[in-house]
C-alpha cells in the first residue's frame, strides 16, 4: 500500500506508554511537521508548548479534570460517563505519557481552530511514522483558561489554546479501530 495511506490507516490513539525518553530533536521534528501544515492565509501563527515533567503533567491533568467536571455539572444534561471517568483519582487525562504537546495560536491567526487541528493531525501522523504513539486530549481544553498553566509555559495572554496531544513510546499494541462505510452525500458528475 502507498506508505502515506498505510500510515493514515494504521494510526491509533495510544493510551499506554513506556517511560522511554523521546529525544528532543524528535520532538522538534514533530513540531516542525505540525507547523508545516496548511494554514489560513499562510499566517504561520501557531505556537507550541511541551511538557516533559511527570509532576507537572499530573498537576495539569488534575486541574483540567476539575475544570471539565465543573463544566459538566453545570450542564442541564451532564454526561455521567464523563463525570464517572474524570472523578476517578487515578485517571490521568495524559495517560502518564512522557510528553505532552500543546498547540496555541497567536492573534495573527485567521482560522486558529482549523490551523491547530491540521497541525495536530500532522504531528500525530508523523509520530506514528516514527513508531511513536499519540492521543488527542480534548479533556485538556480547560487548561486554555488556567492562569497557572499558561504562566508556567510562558503563553502570552492573547494566544488561543487549541489542542493537547500526548506523545511517547506505546507500551502495548492498540488495535486499529475500524471505521464505518464512508458516507458520501452528493457526487455531481
Ligand atoms: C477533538 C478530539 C478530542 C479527543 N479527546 C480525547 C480525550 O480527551 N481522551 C481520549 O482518550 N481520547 C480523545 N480523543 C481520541 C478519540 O477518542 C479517538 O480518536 C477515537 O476514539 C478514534 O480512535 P483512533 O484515534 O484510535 O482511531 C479525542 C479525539 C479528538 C479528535
Amino acid at each position: 500500500m502507498n506508505p502515506v495511506l498505510e500510515n493514515i490507516n494504521t494510526r491509533v490513539s495510544v493510551r499506554e506508554y513506556t517511560q522511554e525518553k523521546v529525544p528532543e530533536e524528535t520532538v522538534r521534528e514533530l513540531l516542525k511537521a505540525g507547523f508545516r501544515g496548511p494554514n489560513a492565509m499562510n499566517r504561520q501563527a501557531l505556537a507550541f508548548a511541551v511538557v516533559e515533567n511527570k509532576e507537572k503533567a499530573k498537576e495539569y491533568s488534575d486541574r483540567a479534570k476539575d475544570l471539565r467536571l465543573d463544566g459538566e455539572k453545570m450542564k442541564c444534561d451532564p454526561n455521567q460517563h464523563v463525570i464517572d471517568m474524570l472523578s476517578r483519582e487515578d485517571y490521568n487525562i495524559f495517560f502518564n505519557s512522557p510528553i505532552q504537546i500543546f498547540i496555541f495560536a497567536s492573534p495573527e491567526a485567521v482560522e486558529p481552530v482549523e490551523d491547530g487541528s491540521i497541525a495536530a493531525e500532522n504531528i500525530m501522523l508523523a509520530a506514528h511514522s516514527m513508531g511513536l504513539g499519540t492521543c488527542y486530549v480534548g479533556f485538556a481544553q480547560g487548561l486554555g483558561r488556567d492562569t497557572v498553566f499558561r504562566k508556567d509555559l510562558g503563553v502570552p495572554d492573547d494566544y488561543t489554546y487549541l489542542a493537547a496531544i500526548t506523545l511517547g513510546r506505546p507500551s502495548g499494541n492498540t488495535p486499529v479501530k475500524p471505521r464505518k462505510e464512508v458516507p458520501v452525500l452528493g457526487w455531481i458528475r
